[in-house]
């Protein structure tokens, strides 16, 4: 046999996908159904229970023909974007949802023998995001579910390229202020791009905000996504955001998807973004649900419930007496509502709840009560 001919490796009878792609496990998304296929209420994916700015659903209505593409810059909805945050829209880049942000930045900055860095409990997606460029994901630990800037800051390595920070975090709702993000970025080494996920940032109260638009204005390594899943109500329209140093958003525009927001996308997102009494009201709904809840949760006694402190619009509960989660969590399905169990993510004693209308919040936390009381 001459050299030329002599196959390299025995041909396989399939193709063979990437090693570090074989190791994915897909996303889980949060159930609309109970085990027997019923719907339920949906707790389970952080929707907002106010629906979507009426204005948003007009502008639907009045999106031209789906014939067309939709502009492949989503420019009016970056100017806009730009207007209410005093951005430049040069520096905005649109997503198919901030997840497809997510999964390019770690794409443009890390590849095989590279590190990714999160906080243990932080959002699923990061791992996948790791493992689908090659990269290897690695957790830093926690501080009570909460997010240590030490801990992460001792896992950094000279494979470290990219660093994933959900502020406030999903599952656990944790959230750093503006010193403690500070001081992670001031120690990072500057070759390393800092992703700060504020996918549920408008339900903190403004006076607490983290100062990542300023590290994405002034730095060269921050990196800040969000989305119109959460507060805006859009959730199905897949519509995400970033903002950062000039040459990281270049690097993200060259390879998101070409068209990557839909026309009614982009149509329902600038009518959202124009109506901030909507995103207003819904972040006043939020903060009054979440302390009502979490005051009924408190008034459980010692059964075992402990809510851990949340920024965001769910709450993550800890169950450390006589009912477990995975009661609660059935219990609540039999009471018609779905919500988060999470033993895959390491968290087989916590249920997360996505806060809900009033009625829904007077249900859930009743149902609690109930069932603590029956499992003495
Ligand atoms: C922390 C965090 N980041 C990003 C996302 C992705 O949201 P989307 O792709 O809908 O923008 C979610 C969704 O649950 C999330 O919880």
């Amino acid at each position: 046999m001459t050299e030329s001919t002599t196959p390299l490796s025995a041909p396989s009878a399939r193709p063979q996908p990437k090693p570090w792609i074989a190791q994915i496990h897909a996303y889980v998304p949060g159930k609309s159904t109970g085990l027997d296929g019923k719907p339920l209420v949906k707790l389970s994916a952080n929707e907002n229970p106010l629906g979507t700015s009426a204005a948003a659903v007009a502008a639907r209505a009045t999106t031209p023909g789906a014939a067309l593409y939709p502009d492949p810059d989503s420019k009016d909805l970056r100017n806009a974007l730009g207007r209410l945050h005093g951005i430049d829209p040069a520096r905005i880049v649109m997503g198919t949802g901030s997840d497809e942000l997510l999964h390019i930045a770690a794409q443009a900055f890390a590849g095989v023998g590279d590190e990714v860095l999160f906080v243990r409990y932080g959002f699923s997606v990061y791992p996948i995001a790791a493992r689908r460029c090659g990269a290897t994901p690695v957790e830093a630990p926690d501080v009570d579910y909460g997010t240590d800037v030490d801990a992460l800051l001792a896992a950094v390595t000279e494979r470290t390229r990219v660093v994933f920070l959900a502020n406030p975090n999903n599952p656990t709702g944790s959230y750093i202020g503006r010193a403690e993000l500070a001081r992670l970025h001031a120690g990072l080494r500057p070759d390393i791009l800092l992703v700060v996920d504020q996918a549920y940032a408008e339900y903190v109260a403004p006076e607490d905000a983290d100062g990542a638009f300023e590290l994405a204005r002034t730095t060269d390594n921050v990196l800040v996504t969000r989305t119109f899943s959460k507060i805006y109500g859009l959730a199905g329209e897949r519509i995400g955001w970033a903002t950062g140093p000039e040459a990281v958003v270049d690097m993200l525009n060259r390879i998101r998807g070409p068209f990557n927001v839909s026309l009614t996308g982009q149509a329902m997102g600038l009518a959202a973004v124009e109506d901030q009494a909507f995103v207003q009201a819904s972040a006043a709904h939020n903060r009054a649900e979440r302390a009502r809840f979490v005051a009924a949760l408190a008034a459980l006694g010692n059964h075992g419930l402990r809510p851990l402190p949340s920024e965001a619009n769910f709450v993550l509960i800890e169950f450390t007496g006589a009912l477990t989660a995975e009661a609660a969590y059935l219990g609540l399905m039999e009471a018609g509502y779905i919500t988060r169990w999470l033993p895959g993510q390491g968290l087989p004693q916590c249920l997360r709840i996505t806060i809900g209308t009033p009625a829904q919040m007077d249900v859930i936390a009743a149902t609690l009560r109930r069932l603590a009381e029956a499992a003495r």
